[in-house]
């Protein structure tokens, strides 16, 4: 905390009557939303004159954002700039591949450049303040947010959601080409029941603690500057008016003094979960829990006076949640630097920001399958077909996108990458799935094109619109033809590859046998096209990993790697046990793991090896680590990547452990042939865990672990430390 910023922030306190404190807490949205509680620039303006409004979202442009502020500094009372405010998720002009497809590099440096450009973009364009990154662990495919979110493991979300706010925010928030981000939706909003968004979530203090708060602790310990509170119940108490996240684990514990912005109109929505009876009461609830600034709805400005005078709100509250507005506004330079210079603002996409982004794409991308080496593409003069739904379509940006940008900055189609990187080829492109009727010309045009050509790339999937906020599918197959399509392809007996675009997880295994390679490329963002082709030609060669286990069946959710051990495991060597852990109907486990992504090479990983096979929990307590080497080698005849990925496993503890934690992962590129080292170093962090004690307990307990390397979560490769 700033000494300087904390005498500024006292000697304005003393100066702002209680309705413009109030005024402060108030964050009002540009009408572009339809939305409940949703304002115009009109009457934006009017509050900011009057001192009455802290902060707005969704109005953004160098022009727009220097005329509303204009008002709040030059024409209220007090001057005090506005906080501008925008959803900028992956990207800004430049968009990057989806957050789920980010993490699916297995290398937060690709998120820490998204934010880096996103933040130069924005901020030039008046936005001070993101709300990215999303950070809810999930093992819930159907819901539409998992696109949002790192997956389904704490560690690698952790990483990811450090290395967001680092791009975002840098070193100084005051710098011109940075934002401050907002760690969101706080807290388990990834648990929703049935994957249902905005849905109830009963979780327990141990599951809460190990699973999914670790990233916004690790958000918070890189100084992210928000918290945005999550739409969900948690164990019965909505986010919006949990004392024990915001205040007790959030405040107080991890002494954090951002500020906490609620969601759209989740102070309000306190009264629909028959939480509070009416908007005063949700005021009271959402405030005295620590929400400090309320997103749409309007029951601080409305209520906070009479809950102020009849003691249902403190002085000192009030006073701590306009601290917290203030000191972001200072830290964020806009005392002194309210304005943008309209000269300067980015309008476009630059070469470098769109090698960044393909440069990006590539590294996400998954190899599923690749049968008889059917990817990368032979060289040489040849013909190729491009057919599928998302075969032309520059709709491969995801959701959350900023307003405008697909307009004007729609993805390089599969086609148009394709035909750019190889020109010497004869590229037929047969888009399907248009009107009804034409659907099925398009595709035996399709499959008359496949037949008559040497290779062919069937681009299926999701279109962005299905996943993404309120997008929840109960079916995760491919959309409706997509799998007939492809068994008609492969009936041709030409050799093709799938390439799969999607925001979750999806059922793949109905088609999967009459597919030789299936190329997993999420939604990729802005150089999609490009960045496909780089990988289809294998001018690069993929080396993405999941990030989330792919379900067998929608019945198998939740399905995750880093699940509790019953105490009636499956055991595949006693497949015909009736009375275990299982379904009468599935195959056990996942169709792809955790982890699991193929290369055009081939690698091997070596047994973990331990500095120590002992440790006392004393000294690891006092911070002592434990050094694991992995040797790792490229066994193929071309380069590629291979990630390296550490799992341990707590074999008996107070609490059921997961089966494997991953603790540690690198991805490292590799010629052929050439082997490397990999080391980790683990400690307390590593292999305790919090206890069910609310009060926050994590402990270390002596006993044995076991830690697995390898090239996904079923890695066998194994060593034992033994804490004693
Ligand atoms: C609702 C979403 O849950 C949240 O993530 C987003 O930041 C806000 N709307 C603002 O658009």
């Amino acid at each position: 905390m700033s000494t300087h910023h904390e005498d500024r922030i006292k000697q304005l306190l003393d100066l702002m009557t209680p309705d413009e404190k109030l005024g402060q807490l108030q964050q009002l949205a540009w009408a572009w939303d339809t939305g409940p509680g949703s304002g115009s620039t009109e009457e934006a303006g009017a509050a900011a004159r009057k001192g009455l409004l802290g902060s707005v979202l969704n109005v953004f442009g160098a022009a727009s954002t220097n005329a509303l502020q204009r008002i709040a500094v030059e024409e209220s009372r007090l001057g005090i700039p506005l906080l501008f405010g925008l959803d900028v998720i992956h990207g800004y002009w430049t968009t990057f591949p989806i957050p789920l497809a980010q993490a699916a590099a297995f290398d937060p440096a690709v998120t820490e450049t998204d934010g880096e450009i996103a933040a130069r973009e924005a901020r030039s364009n008046g936005v001070h303040w993101t709300f990215a990154p999303m950070m809810d662990v999930t093992h819930e495919p159907r819901w539409g947010r998992i696109a949002e979110s790192h997956g389904e493991d704490p560690y690698l979300t952790s990483r990811y959601a450090a290395a967001k706010v680092r791009g975002h925010q840098g070193a100084d928030l005051a710098a011109p080409d940075r934002v401050a981000a907002c760690a969101k939706h706080f807290a388990a909003y990834g648990g929703p029941e049935g994957g249902r968004d905005y849905n109830t979530v009963d979780v327990s203090e141990q599951r809460l603690r190990n699973l999914y708060l670790p990233p916004f602790k690790a958000a918070v310990d890189a100084g992210v500057a928000s918290v945005m509170a999550s739409f969900n119940t948690i164990s019965a108490v909505p986010a919006h008016a949990n004392p024990h996240t915001l205040t007790r684990i959030l405040k107080e514990e991890w002494r954090f003094d951002g500020l906490v912005v609620s969601d759209w109109t989740g102070v309000l929505e306190l009264v629909a979960h028959g939480f509070a009876e009416d908007g005063a009461a949700a005021a009271r609830r959402a405030l005295g829990a620590g929400v400090d600034m309320e997103m749409v709805s309007t029951t601080f400005a409305d209520h906070g006076r009479e809950l102020l005078a009849r003691g249902a709100l403190t002085e000192a509250r009030l006073d701590d949640a306009v601290a917290r507005v203030l000191r972001l506004k200072l830290r964020l330079g806009l005392f002194e630097r309210p304005y943008v210079d309209e000269s300067a603002a980015v309008t476009e996409p630059t070469a470098s920001t769109r090698a960044a982004a393909r440069d990006a794409a590539v590294r996400c991308m998954v190899l599923l399958k690749n049968e008889g080496h059917t990817l990368p593409l032979a060289a040489g003069p040849r013909s190729i077909a491009v057919v599928g739904p998302l075969a032309d379509t520059g709709d491969l940006l995801g959701t959350w996108t900023v307003p405008d940008a697909q307009q004007r900055f729609p993805a390089v189609t599969v086609a148009e990458g394709l035909r750019t990187a190889v020109p010497e080829a004869h590229l037929v492109c047969v888009p399907t799935g248009g009107a009804p009727g034409a659907v099925e010309d398009a595709d035996a045009r399709a499959v008359a094109a496949a037949a008559s050509v040497d290779f062919t790339v069937v681009a299926v999937g999701e279109p962005p619109a299905l996943s993404g906020e309120a997008a929840v599918r109960s079916d995760l197959e491919l959309p409706a033809g997509q799998r007939e399509l492809i068994e008609a392809v492969a009936a041709t007996g030409k050799p093709f590859a799938v390439v799969l675009f999607a925001g979750r997880p999806l059922v793949v295994g109905d088609w999967l046998d009459s597919a030789p390679a299936v190329l997993l490329a999420w939604h990729p963002g802005l150089e999609a096209g490009h960045a496909l082709a780089d990988v289809l030609t294998g001018a690069v060669a993929p080396g993405g990993k999941l990030p989330v286990s792919f379900p067998r069946a929608v019945g198998q959710i939740p399905v995750h790697y880093n699940h509790e051990r019953t105490g009636r495991p499956y055991d595949a060597t006693q497949p015909d046990e009736k009375y275990v852990s299982k379904y009468l109907d599935l195959a056990e486990g996942p169709q792809f793991p955790f982890g699991h992504g193929l290369s055009y090479t081939t690698f091997t990983t070596g047994d973990p090896r331990l500095s120590r096979t002992e440790i006392p929990t004393a000294d690891l307590s006092e911070g002592a680590t434990v050094e694991v080497t992995v040797s790792v080698r490229n066994t193929g005849d071309r380069a590629g990547d291979e990630v390296v990925q550490l799992y341990v496993h707590d074999l008996a503890a107070d609490i059921v452990q997961p089966v494997r934690r991953l603790r540690g992962f690198e991805r490292v590129t590799l010629g052929a042939g050439e082997s490397t080292e990999v080391r980790f170093l683990l400690g307390a962090e590593d292999f305790g865990y919090w206890t069910n004690d609310p009060e926050g307990v994590f402990v270390l307990e002596p006993g044995a672990i076991d830690l697995y390397a390898g090239a996904d979560s079923t890695a066998r490769n194994r060593c034992r430390l033994t804490i004693n």
